[in-house]
């Protein structure tokens, strides 16, 4: 497996975007919805708001190509660059896939587009997935976009589930560089073992039921699992805790990242938090951080990222990389 910085092409992260819809949904507002308060809400999960996808305007597409837009641009480069684009995804416009969507409205005429489905790790799937495209050659300009609306799918009934989910779109320009590997070192995994634990099923009737989670399963797969895959990929990379600049986890609940933050030591600084404004965005939860971090001048050229996602399928992976 080429999973080290010894392939014949490397990959530089060179370019990031974001987006959410401009509706704000906040616990006071949830709690006139269901039996609920913002008290319980940031005091188990950290979020205290969430974007809300309004009608068409906020379309997985419209999201993921603004967000694809301002990567594009940051990474300096013209749509028409862009040879591959993944939208990882999990609340699709379209069955046959939003990816064609996301390409016409961005004008990356050249581009093949497909979409990947990996829930809440469909982020570092896609990374993976997009590195080994560049890595064997065959691709200069991947974009990759986590964009999703599970406002759609969410049972605004629920509170042990309404509570914690929110919409959006990040993106990122991945290019080949023939001289530096900024990809690190990853690592994904799957246990479908756990598959009921989170999902969003068909209902037979032409739609599909609304989310529906094992919160304290899904908690406890969380908080073994990350920090497993995260030392994995440190190991691959030949790095330690220590030399990670970031963490950025998939933004779910502040107590997952303050556990995996404990188990590793680090100084709870580095580990990036932006669920209170967002709550939990699936596949765009980690790129909008990432986003965030880059835009605030914290992310700087040549730090050491180390992302984790981790969500249905079940389904976690992490990568390390070097931004820029
Ligand atoms: N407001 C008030 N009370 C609520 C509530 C809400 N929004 N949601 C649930 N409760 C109640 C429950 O009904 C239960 O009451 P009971 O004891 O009278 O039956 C009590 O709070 C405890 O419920 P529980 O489900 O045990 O809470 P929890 O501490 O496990 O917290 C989650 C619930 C969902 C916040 C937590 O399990 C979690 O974050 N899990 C991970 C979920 C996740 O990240 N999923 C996405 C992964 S990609």
């Amino acid at each position: 497996m080429i999973n080290s910085a010894s392939s014949l092409v490397g990959v530089r992260f060179i370019g990031s975007g974001s987006a959410v819809p401009d509706r704000v949904l906040t616990n006071h507002d949830l709690a006139q919805m269901v039996d609920t308060t913002d008290e319980w809400i940031a005091s188990r999960t950290g979020i205290r708001e969430r974007h809300i996808a309004d009608g068409d305007a906020d379309s997985v597409a419209n999201l993921a190509a603004k967000a694809g837009q301002k990567a594009i641009a940051a990474a300096g480069l013209a749509p028409a660059d862009i040879d591959l684009i993944i939208l990882s995804t999990s609340t699709s416009d379209d069955l046959f896939g939003t990816a064609g969507r996301v390409q016409k409205i961005l004008g990356a005429e050249r581009a093949v587009a497909f979409d990947l489905v990996a829930a809440c790790s469909g982020f570092v799937f896609g990374m993976v997935t997009a590195s080994q495209y560049i890595r064997t050659g065959l691709y200069r300009n991947v974009l990759l976009i986590g964009a999703d609306v599970l406002s759609r799918w969410v049972d605004w009934q629920d509170r042990r589930t309404c509570i914690l989910f929110g919409d959006g779109a990040g993106a990122l320009v991945l290019q080949a560089d023939p001289a530096q590997d900024h990809l690190l070192g990853f690592e994904m995994r799957s246990d479908g073992k756990g598959n009921d634990l989170l999902n969003i099923n068909y209902s037979g009737r032409s739609t599909f039921e609304p989310i529906s989670m094992n919160g304290q399963e899904v908690y406890r797969f969380a908080v073994r699992r990350v920090p497993e895959v995260i030392e994995k990929s440190l190991n691959i990379a030949n790095l330690t805790v220590s030399d990670v600049d970031w963490l950025i986890l998939h933004q779910a609940n502040q107590r997952i990242i303050d556990a995996v933050v404990n188990r590793f030591g680090i100084d709870p600084a580095k580990a990036v938090s932006n669920m209170g404004k967002y709550g939990n965005t699936s596949a765009a939860s980690i790129p909008i951080a990432l986003d965030e971090w880059v835009k605030a001048e914290k992310i700087a050229p040549n730090h050491i990222v180390a992302i984790a996602g981790f969500g249905a399928g079940l389904s976690w992976g992490s990568a390390v990389f070097r931004w820029g």
